[in-house]
């Protein structure tokens, strides 16, 4: 059993940022981060385009950023936490810089700000198109100067310890030594990110699972908006599943087009900002697009914009395009709607606390608020820089008094099952993402919706059957936390009867924009 004051899941930009505050603010504290991969994989490594913050003030104001939250969000964020999200945000972007993380300048010395989809201003502090890389790197670099912060890599958190409706730590899966390790903590904070693997068709990296979602879930914490799925318009399109790279929705702020095979600027069809509109209004408007013809993508042009501008700003989108054969000067480049981010999660009161005591969660797996039924393009940054702030504040400032484990935490039962069929595992997980993309996709209705939750069940079934005969490991439990997101989103998709920001229901299929 390892012990210790602080245990944090995940070490994306949520769980690192609450980290180093708290552990400056306790240094005789022990601070454990378990991580279910490389140190620095996460989503948060591949951010583009960047933070949303109000940081100039004479373009512009707290009540615009506000203002483009809350349309984002389609009349279901939380008004306060909108406005102390927004108005936080550039003394969080002051602490990223003072550790070390750097955006990019104008020849003034002002920050280049960038804009996207939904934003009424320039405000989108970025570096370059690698903005997500930068901070990870700049809070990894203090993390590792803490003496009391030990990171774990290649440990997976199997699920919570927890009595009476507390938290006490969680059981993790060391990969290297295939131990069962119990960590026992006075408090845990969940920063496990986002789900995308269930789709299979995804921008984000392998990790993204849902597992803290999941565990947070069997320990009986409120889940909240799980229907609210956000899908970006613009991944690179090729034929193949996996981890798709993601052309930045700033390339559209940057003045890019979107157009089908024959040249058709769609967008203005749809929406009077045409690119600009909003994530949820593009991604919904490519699909019907789709839906028309035979086409299995739409297309980027950039072919009017300047070259060199082009590659100073996004040099590694750039490179990509150049190596699949994309000279972006003179061709379109193929893109198409993938899942991105999901806006709900474990719901969290303003101070980061789940409905289970001495547990916290931040990131992209909690739900805040701030998001409504869409995501404003860049506000998922800050909520993580937000909240981990709020957390360590909480914290930090009241004499938090953690109720005792009644009587001992036992170790996990381990078991000498052989290892899950490799080839079953994977069609399982096939089975699973293809039924997320084609019932619960970006448009959605309730003949799916309930033919999904039946398969879901019997599939669900099937698979806990065979993997409690089977060796604990990483890929079965990922799967087995899939099964239930994939539940989750089903059902908080029946649950919802009016279409908002990027749920959209059918009733019968026609176009709905
Ligand atoms: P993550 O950064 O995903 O970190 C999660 C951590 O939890 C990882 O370390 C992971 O390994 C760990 N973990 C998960 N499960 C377990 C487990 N069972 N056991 C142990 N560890 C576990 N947002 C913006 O605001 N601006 C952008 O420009 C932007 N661009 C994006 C571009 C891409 C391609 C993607 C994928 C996302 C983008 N986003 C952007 C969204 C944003 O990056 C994420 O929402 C945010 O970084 C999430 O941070 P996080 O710390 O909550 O989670
Ligand atoms: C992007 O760069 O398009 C992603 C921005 C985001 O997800 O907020």
């Amino acid at each position: 059993m390892i012990e210790t004051n602080y245990l944090i899941i995940g070490s994306g930009v949520a769980g690192l940022t609450f980290a180093i505050k708290i552990a400056n603010q306790f240094p005789d504290r022990k601070i454990t981060i378990i991580t279910k991969s490389y140190e620095d994989e996460s989503n948060t490594k591949y951010a583009q385009g960047g933070i949303a913050i109000v940081t100039d003030k004479t373009q512009d104001s707290y009540k615009k950023h506000i203002d483009d939250t809350l349309i984002c969000g389609d009349g279901l964020c939380d008004l306060g936490v909108v406005e102390m999200v927004v108005t936080e945000g550039p003394q969080r972007l002051k602490e990223l810089m003072d550790w070390g993380a750097k955006f990019d300048k104008n020849s003034n010395g002002t920050l280049d700000l960038g804009k996207e989809g939904g934003h009424s201003k320039n405000r989108v502090v970025h570096h370059k198109d690698q903005t997500g890389y930068e901070i990870e790197r700049a809070i990894l670099g203090q993390v590792h100067q803490k003496k009391n912060i030990n990171v774990l890599d290649h440990h997976f958190a199997l699920d919570l310890i927890t009595q009476n409706n507390a938290c006490f730590g969680a059981y993790a899966l060391d990969e290297k030594t295939k131990e069962i390790i119990t960590f026992k903590s006075n408090l845990t904070v969940l920063a496990t990110g986002g789900i995308g693997h269930l789709y299979g068709h995804t921008t984000n990296p392998i990790i993204a699972t849902g597992d803290g979602i999941a565990m947070a879930f069997r320990a009986n914490a409120q889940i909240a908006d799980m229907e609210f799925i956000q899908f970006h318009p613009t991944a690179l399109y090729d034929a193949s599943l996996g981890s798709k790279f993601l052309i930045s929705e700033a390339v559209r702020g940057f003045g890019a087009y979107l157009r089908t095979k024959n040249g058709n600027r769609f967008m203005l069809d749809y929406d009077e900002r045409g690119e600009l509109a909003s994530r949820d209004i593009v991604s919904q408007s490519i699909d019907l697009e789709l839906k028309k013809g035979e086409n299995e993508c739409v297309y980027l042009d950039c072919t009017h914009l300047d070259r060199d501008a082009f590659i100073k700003h996004f040099p590694m989108i750039y490179e990509r395009c150049k190596t699949l054969g994309i000279a972006i000067e003179n061709d379109w480049i193929p893109v198409i709607p993938a899942q991105h981010y999901l806006c709900g999660g474990i719901t969290v009161d303003t101070n980061g606390k789940t409905s289970v005591e001495n547990l916290f969660a931040c990131g992209e797996c909690s739900r805040t608020g701030l998001h409504g039924a869409n995501r404003l393009a860049s506000n998922s940054l800050l909520e993580a820089l937000v909240y981990s702030d709020k957390i360590y504040r909480y914290l930090a400032d009241f004499t938090v008094v953690t109720r005792p484990f009644d009587g001992e935490i036992l170790d996990w039962k381990t078991n000498e099952n052989p290892e899950m069929n490799p080839e079953y595992l994977a069609n399982m997980k096939s089975e699973l993402q293809l039924l997320m993309r084609k019932n619960i996709g970006i448009v959605r209705n309730d003949l799916d919706l309930y033919q999904a939750k039946k398969v879901l069940l019997l599939k669900q079934k099937e698979f806990e059957s065979v993997a409690k005969k089977s060796q604990i490991s990483t890929a079965v439990f990922e799967l087995y936390n899939m099964f239930t997101i994939g539940q989750l989103i089903v059902q908080h998709s029946i649950e919802r009867n009016d279409n908002r920001g990027g749920f959209m229901k059918m009733v019968t299929v026609e176009k709905r924009i």
